[in-house]
């Protein structure tokens, strides 16, 4: 919640989120969040580049009051999403003569999320400079890195890059620089299985227009500062790159014991073949960590009861976010148990259509597997462990 200083004229003026508990009302944070908000100071004019979420306004303006901030020219909107623009109505309330900086799809969509008036608005495009004294802020266009309307402000002079949710991590760090440590990169895995992870294709290629900007300093609006922007330039290359590990992700859940009991002989069967099977039981798992998983494992399946003729529920909510996430696992199964019936593979397919994958043939047991389903299961695996040997991962 304090002043950070970033470099001389640059501070970090935003909110150490650290209990909030679901993003998205989705995704848990085992180590809460941030909204950062960096305030620069040029010689004639002040700029804030992205502010907080609406509910920590009051710490936002508690930290421009401890810097004595009298005026700001420029609010940069790098993103229109509530967590970073949420704080804006107050923010041009406090300072009359500020201007929101940002692209025009932007200015729309905080016209309607936000009630802005068009006259506070300065619209910006590709390039576009503001010079504020001594530094200057560039806008670069970087659609899709959440939203169509995202873009990027470089600040010349001392070579940062504000890059709002892209590269973002769920931490809340009383520090402002990142040590590039594995609690960091599992953050920003974690930001990036939720929130980038469909957008893949159009974020290949805004890490390329980052690489030819090529930053000293990547500073996201969530989590914290990178003076080796390598680090996770590195990583997003790797999440968004079509390499997949010899890895399978078993998410389950089972009412009698009927589909665990397939779920415990696939696994043993997968991992005495030599593939790493991690596997979530979806009635406690924490949802993070089976996104997380799913940014580069090779394969899939799904394990479920008939209930009332369909998924699980439990199932049905995971295998909609699966869909919806569009992870590049290459083979998906589904298997399961039922008692007298039911649609649950249509169901599943259905939900899982926008994951660009091979869909084995699948594999449901009426009640306790009999030993011949035994059989049928470590066949099921067998197919897995080939696809995997094909992908050249075995
Ligand atoms: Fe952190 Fe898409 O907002």
């Amino acid at each position: 919640m304090a002043v950070k200083k970033v470099v001389d004229g640059v501070y970090e003026v935003g909110v150490e989120h650290w209990d909030r508990k679901l993003f998205d009302e989705l995704i848990p944070l085992p180590e809460g969040t941030s909204y950062n908000s960096y305030i620069v100071f040029g010689k004639e004019k002040t700029a804030l580049i992205d502010t907080v979420d609406p509910e920590k306004t009051h710490v936002l303006l508690r930290n421009l009051r401890k810097l004595d901030v009298k005026k700001i020219d420029y609010v940069v909107a790098n993103h229109a999403e509530q967590d970073h623009s949420g704080s804006i109505p107050k923010i041009l309330e406090m300072y009359p003569g500020a201007k929101i900086v940002t692209n025009i799809k932007a200015k729309s969509f905080l016209m309607d999320l936000l009630h802005i008036d068009e006259d506070r608005f300065l619209v910006v495009k590709e390039g576009d400079e503001l010079k504020l004294g001594g530094k200057t802020l560039t806008f670069y266009m970087t659609p899709w890195v959440h939203w169509p309307e995202t873009m990027s402000t470089y600040l010349l002079e001392d070579g940062i890059l504000f890059t709002c949710d892209f590269f973002g991590a769920h931490i809340a760090s009383s520090g402002i620089f990142s040590d590039d440590s594995d609690i960091v990169y599992e953050a920003a895995k974690r930001y990036y299985a939720e929130i980038m992870m469909p957008f893949r294709v159009a974020i290949r290629k805004n890490i390329a227009k980052v690489k030819e900007i090529n930053p000293k300093m990547i500073a996201p609006s969530h989590g914290l500062v990178y003076k080796n922007p390598d680090f996770i330039i590195s990583a997003y290359e790797d999440w968004v790159s079509g390499d997949v590990r010899n890895v399978t992700v078993v998410a389950y859940v089972s009412m009698h014991g009927s589909t665990e009991v397939m779920v415990n002989h696939l696994y043993n069967h997968l991992v005495e073949s030599g593939i790493e099977v991690k596997v979530f039981n979806l009635t406690e798992a924490d949802i993070g960590e089976y996104a997380i998983s799913l940014v580069d494992a090779a394969s899939l399946v799904g394990a479920s009861p008939m209930v009332l003729g369909g998924l699980h529920p439990a199932a049905a909510f995971t295998v909609t976010l699966t869909g919806a996430l569009r992870p590049k696992v290459k083979v998906v199964g589904i298997m399961g148990s039922y008692g007298w019936g039911g649609m649950m593979v249509d169901q599943a397919k259905s939900l899982l259509k926008g994951v660009n994958a091979e869909f084995l043939e699948p594999l449901l047991v009426k009640g306790l597997p009999r030993d011949e389903d035994l059989e049928k299961i470590e066949k099921f695996a067998d197919t897995i462990v080939e696809k995997h040997r094909e992908l050249g991962l075995l």
